[in-house]
């Protein structure tokens, strides 16, 4: 059982959960609840192109309330696109999907959110998600990328994009796939810049893109974005 306590003053216990997994479940599968500790190494400033400065840091159960805001500033259209279908606003801040969304394991994926802080009030607010999911077979994840309506085109995108290749990377994967509408020209751009090769898809509505993360050709892709607007 894990359960999450994570503020350093007042220890909160927000869900518990218990993970069986079977006998023959791969070493790298199996969280180590023990020293799964906060993955420091995904914590980094960065500006946006607009020269705000934001925190890009691997999801924590308590921004649930802030996941709230954060779904509250998605158009219909970017709902539709992230989930190839109209998804309402109290199905996806139930708490018990959030709760879920939030709270990530090693053995499940990793999840990124960017955030902002208002310098005057200290309030945080999330701008953006990039998730990856590991794939039940293979050394595969998933991905997928959300970033709130006023702050796309300023590179969050690319750079969360980036940011899941690398944790890809350092988690053994060998493929990212990602699935979107033919109709998503933004996500198309992102998959384009990054070298993932489309393939047809089991679902005739979408378009598959796959990143062989085994192929040197990515690894120089990836380079190219490094880092643009790093601060520190
Ligand atoms: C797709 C998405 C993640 C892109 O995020 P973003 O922060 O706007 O991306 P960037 O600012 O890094 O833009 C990268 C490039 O994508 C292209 N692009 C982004 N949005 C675009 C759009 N709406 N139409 C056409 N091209 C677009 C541009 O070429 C852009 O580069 P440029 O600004 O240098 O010209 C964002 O639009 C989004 O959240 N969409 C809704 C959810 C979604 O579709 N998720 C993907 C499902 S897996």
């Amino acid at each position: 059982m894990h359960i999450y306590s994570r503020l350093l003053d007042h220890p909160l216990a927000l869900d518990a959960r218990i993970a069986i997994y079977r006998r023959e479940a791969a070493g790298y599968r199996i969280p180590h609840w023990g020293s799964h500790t906060y993955a420091a190494q995904y914590v980094s400033r960065w500006r946006m192109k607009n020269g705000e400065e934001i925190l890009f840091r691997p999801i924590r159960p308590e921004d649930e309330p802030l996941m709230v805001e954060f779904h509250k500033t998605l158009s219909e259209q970017s709902v539709y696109l992230r989930y190839r279908r109209p998804e309402s606003l109290r199905t996806r801040i139930a708490h018990e999907r959030l709760i879920r969304r939030c709270c990530i394991d090693s053995s499940e994926g990793m999840a990124l959110v960017a955030v902002l802080t208002d310098p005057d009030t200290g309030q945080h607010e999330i701008l953006a998600i990039g998730r990856l999911s590991n794939m039940p077979t293979g050394r595969k994840a998933e991905m997928a990328v959300l970033v709130s309506d006023s702050y796309q085109r300023l590179g969050l995108g690319t750079e969360l994009v980036r940011r899941l290749i690398q944790v890809a990377r350092d988690e053994d994967m060998e493929e990212i796939i990602a699935n979107f509408l033919p109709e998503n020209f933004g996500m198309r751009a992102l998959a384009n810049r990054f070298g993932f090769q489309l393939r047809t898809s089991s679902d005739p509505t979408a378009l598959t893109a796959v990143l062989n993360l085994t192929d040197a050709d990515a690894r120089d892709i990836t380079r190219r974005y490094a880092g643009r607007h790093l601060c520190v």
